[in-house]
Order: C-alpha cells, then sequence, then structure tokens
C-alpha cells in the first residue's frame, strides 16, 4: 500500500518536474530521478497498474542504427518509453533479423512497407531518462539516437532481462566453452572481459579527447578479481584480440582468449560473456549490456574523456554507469602529453 502511495507521488512529482524547462532539470543529477525509478518494485506500480486500465495504443518504434549493444539499448528504450507513455512498442524487421539471432525477444514486428507509409514523429532521444519522456505525444513515434542508460528501463528490469534470454542454442555454446576452459578445475570464478578496440583506437582520441583501455587498466582489473576469488578465469572477447594477446599479463594461465584470438561472431561473444559470473568491461555498450546482464560485479574504465570533451554533451557516466559498479579512472597522459607536444 506505501509503495503504491509512493509510486503515485513519485509520478505527480516527475510530471511536476517535466513541466519545467529542460535547462532546469540539467541541473539536476540523473542519480536524482533514480530515486523515483524504484528497481524490480513494478508488480504493483501505479504504472503496470495504468497499462492494464487503458489499453496500449499506435505504434512507437525505434531507428535501428548501429551494433548489437547499440541496438540492445534501442530496444530496451524503446520498450520502456512505450510502455511508460501507454503506446504499444513495435521493433523493424532489421532490428528483429539481428537480435532475434540470439535472444527470445517478444516485441512485434512492423512490416517494411508499413514502416514506409506511415507518417512517423521521429524523436531523437539523447542517452539519459529525463522528465519530458514521461509525457511524450503521438501515436506513431519513431526514436533516433543510441540511448543505452539504465535510467530508461532499470524500473523494469526483470522485463528487460526476460527479453534478452538467449536462445538455448546459444545457451549451450556458451556453457560448452566454458565447460573446456574449466576442464577439472575446482570452484572456479569466471571473469569476462571485453576489450573495445578497432576503429575506436582513433576515434576515442582524435574525436572525443578520450582513450580507450590500456594495460594498467586490465592489469589492476584482473588483479581485483584475482584477490578476491580463489581461482578466478578470465575470458577475453575483443576486436583487437592481437593487441589483448600481447599486452595482457598471461603469466599465471587464467586468461583465456576466446576464439583463439580470431575475432568471433558478435553474438557468439556476447553470450560469453553474459555467461560469465562478473564482467571487467572497457567502453562501448556492448560491454556496458554484458555487465548488465550478468548481474555480479562490473568493472568499468571511469573518466576516460578530458573535462572538455564533447563526448560528455551526449554521454553521462553516471547514466550508463550502475551506481554499484566499480570504475577504474583511466590514465589521461597521454591525452595531455599529445596537447603540449603539439
Ligand atoms: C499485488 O496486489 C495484489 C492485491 O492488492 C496482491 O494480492 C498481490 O500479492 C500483490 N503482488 C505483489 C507482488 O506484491
Ligand atoms: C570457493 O571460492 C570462494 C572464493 O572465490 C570461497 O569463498 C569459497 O570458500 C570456496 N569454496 C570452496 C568449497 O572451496
Ligand atoms: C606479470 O605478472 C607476474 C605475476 O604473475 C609478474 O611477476 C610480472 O612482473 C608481470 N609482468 C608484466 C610485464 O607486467
Ligand atoms: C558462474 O558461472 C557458471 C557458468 O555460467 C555457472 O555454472 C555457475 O553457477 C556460476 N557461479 C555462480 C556462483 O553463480
Amino acid at each position: 500500500m506505501t509503495t503504491r502511495k509512493f509510486w503515485i507521488f513519485a509520478l505527480v512529482v516527475v510530471i511536476f518536474i517535466g513541466n519545467m524547462s529542460y535547462f532546469y532539470f540539467n541541473k539536476i543529477k540523473v542519480s536524482t530521478l533514480m530515486e523515483f525509478i524504484q528497481r524490480s518494485d513494478q508488480e504493483n506500480s501505479s504504472e503496470t497498474q495504468a497499462a492494464t486500465v487503458h489499453p496500449l495504443t499506435g505504434m512507437w518504434t525505434v531507428g535501428p542504427s548501429g551494433r548489437l549493444g547499440n541496438l540492445m539499448g534501442q530496444y530496451a528504450t524503446l520498450y520502456a518509453l512505450a510502455k511508460l507513455n501507454g503506446h504499444q512498442a513495435y521493433i523493424t524487421q532489421n532490428m528483429h533479423n539481428q537480435l532475434s539471432k540470439i535472444f527470445k525477444i517478444k516485441l512485434p514486428v512492423i512490416n517494411d512497407e508499413a514502416v514506409s507509409r506511415i507518417k512517423w514523429r521521429n524523436y531523437w532521444l539523447h542517452d539519459w531518462m529525463s522528465p519530458d519522456y514521461y509525457i511524450i505525444q503521438g501515436e506513431y513515434v519513431r526514436f533516433t539516437g543510441y540511448p543505452c542508460s539504465f535510467t530508461f528501463y532499470d524500473h523494469i528490469r526483470n522485463e528487460i532481462l526476460e527479453e534478452f534470454t538467449f536462445l538455448d542454442y546459444v545457451k549451450e555454446e556458451s556453457y560448452a566453452y566454458l565447460d573446456k576452459v574449466r576442464g577439472d578445475q575446482k570452484n572456479v570464478t569466471f571473469v569476462g572481459i571485453h576489450v573495445r578496440r578497432g576503429d575506436y583506437v582513433h576515434v576515442m582520441p582524435n574525436t572525443w579527447k578520450g582513450v580507450i583501455a590500456d594495460k594498467g587498466y586490465l592489469d589492476k582489473a584482473t588483479d581485483y578479481f584475482r584477490k578476491k576469488y580463489e581461482n578466478p578465469l578470465f575470458i577475453v572477447t575483443s576486436n583487437g584480440m592481437a593487441w589483448c594477446k600481447e599486452n595482457m599479463n598471461n603469466s599465471r594461465g587464467d586468461i583465456h582468449f576466446a576464439g583463439d584470438g580470431q575475432e568471433g561472431s558478435p553474438g557468439r561473444d556476447f553470450a560469453l560473456l553474459a555467461h560469465c559470473n562478473h564482467t571487467i568491461m572497457t567502453i562501448g555498450t556492448f560491454g556496458v549490456w554484458a555487465g548488465y546482464l550478468v548481474g555480479g560485479e562490473t568493472i568499468y574504465l571511469d573518466k576516460y574523456v578530458l573535462p572538455d570533451s564533447p563526448f560528455l554533451k551526449v554521454f553521462k557516466y553516471e547514466a550508463t554507469f550502475l551506481p554499484e559498479w566499480i570504475g577504474i579512472p583511466a590514465d589521461l597522459s597521454p591525452l595531455l602529453g599529445k596537447k603540449d607536444g603539439q
């Protein structure tokens, strides 16, 4: 009963804030907003009850654009915002093709011809929840952007995790790999590591005044788990596996490079990470989603762009990494050195 009163109060407060200017909201920390959105307490929430009383109307959809991590962010954000606003979410054929390779996703698919005939209201989303998003108008709304923030969907975490349930064959493949790595070792703790490299090696310093994970970060993050767990085994996935093999200290033999150094298919790599017990991510939505699905301890690279980076206009650390995750600040000295040298 108190929970229900709390929710109604929260909704009133949120709508009130929504009517104030966007500028004002910018000053409110995302964590303040999150106090209104309680995790996994959705069963008897006013939101759920409202949806039961008023059937979902219209057709809301999203992009899609980007790769697996981005698509998952768009899917979950569409799911949450459509529900919050009382509309029916649909995904495009293209998004369905990508995500249904590995997940038992359930949102209905909208036909390509229908997509082209509907007069959409395109609605750009920034990468954190905001009061405006509780009161989006329109029966045919199409979201754009790259939302991937728990602030959109953490209040319905269980529903999102259910959407991202792996297909049985994917699960079996992952367990088979982990079993092979384990061999006859006892009491093993699996730590999935995602090392994002590829285009980001250049994009981070050149476009965003930022860095990607270096050897020092990966040493610290792996040592954290070595100290804490009896027998940790690290499963590395990366789109720069050669760099990982050269730079990760495997003198203990506890690091396993998934796919023998070949870049695996993203779906397979993602499933492997998701079946580990804990996560070390570097940057990027792929690692964020691995940590979110695993639900164990997650270590992330923190503060990896300079304070004046344009990246911080589209991205907020506190809206991306869960409060209980452990951040290790990046070494920004390569950027400062570069500036001095110019
Ligand atoms: C939700 O409310 C109904 C009736 O008020 C109650 O019977 C049910 O147990 C509640 N469910 C949860 C999960 O609290
Ligand atoms: C297994 O390892 C954990 C720490 O990783 C330890 O707390 C626990 O006691 C171990 N269990 C056994 C049976 O050795
Ligand atoms: C690798 O780790 C071992 C401890 O297992 C340490 O003795 C060695 O100095 C490390 N090597 C490098 C290059 O960091
Ligand atoms: C760790 O992950 C493995 C593989 O998914 C699983 O079999 C095991 O139950 C997990 N251990 C814990 C403590 O959750």
